[in-house]
């Protein structure tokens, strides 16, 4: 397999968990996770930028792409499942909520060293999603998820995720460029 078709697979693979990282900044608010629950280090569980629409709407985004992508992609050269519908879905599902779990993770780890919410932290803010969405999907996209996969992915992602912070702050969806 050439390089640029591991990419594109990637990208294609990947999809559900960027829309569940991305779609809480529009569709998030309301009631925090923790309920304002503190840890016993005096700092929140996850914080006042965790909330439980934030959490659903993203797992519903990734729900969402992963059925599109069932519709469209099958017996298509951009079908990464072998022609069948369901495993797309499944994995939306997964990538999703391996997303919102492993955003959760990464605030939860921030409040533990004291970082504010919203504050920046570099590798938790970008990575730590993409590291638990890849072992929810392990199960079912075990395929997908080959070492040079992964090394892209996370370099990708990287990028992406900083990009995409720049620009929702330049639209003035996000205070902070982050
Ligand atoms: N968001 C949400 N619910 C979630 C995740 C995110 O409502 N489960 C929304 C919040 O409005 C949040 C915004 O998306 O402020 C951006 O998400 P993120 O950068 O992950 O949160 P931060 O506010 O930066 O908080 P933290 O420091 O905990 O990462
Ligand atoms: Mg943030």
């Amino acid at each position: 397999m050439d390089v640029l078709q591991m990419m594109a697979q990637a990208v294609i693979f990947i999809l559900p968990s960027y829309f569940a990282n991305s779609i809480p900044v529009l569709l998030g608010g309301g009631a925090a996770i923790d309920g304002g629950r503190k840890f016993s280090d005096g700092n929140r569980l996850f914080g006042d930028g965790k909330t439980i629409r934030g959490f659903f709407a993203g797992i519903f985004a990734a729900l969402l792409v992963g059925s599109i992508q069932a519709v469209f992609l099958p017996g298509t050269a951009w079908d990464i499942y072998g022609g069948n519908p369901h495993t797309y879905v499944y994995a939306g599902l997964l990538l999703g909520t391996g997303t919102m779990i492993g955003d959760l993770a990464g605030s939860f780890i921030k409040r533990r060293q004291g970082v504010a919410r919203g504050k920046q932290s570099v590798i938790l803010d970008q990575l730590t999603f993409l590291f638990v969405a890849l072992a929810f999907a392990y199960p079912i996209a075990s395929r997908m998820i080959t070492i040079e996969a992964v090394v892209f992915l996370f370099i990708l992602t990287y990028f992406a995720h900083v990009a995409a912070n720049v620009l929702a702050h330049k639209w003035g969806l996000k205070k902070v460029p982050w």
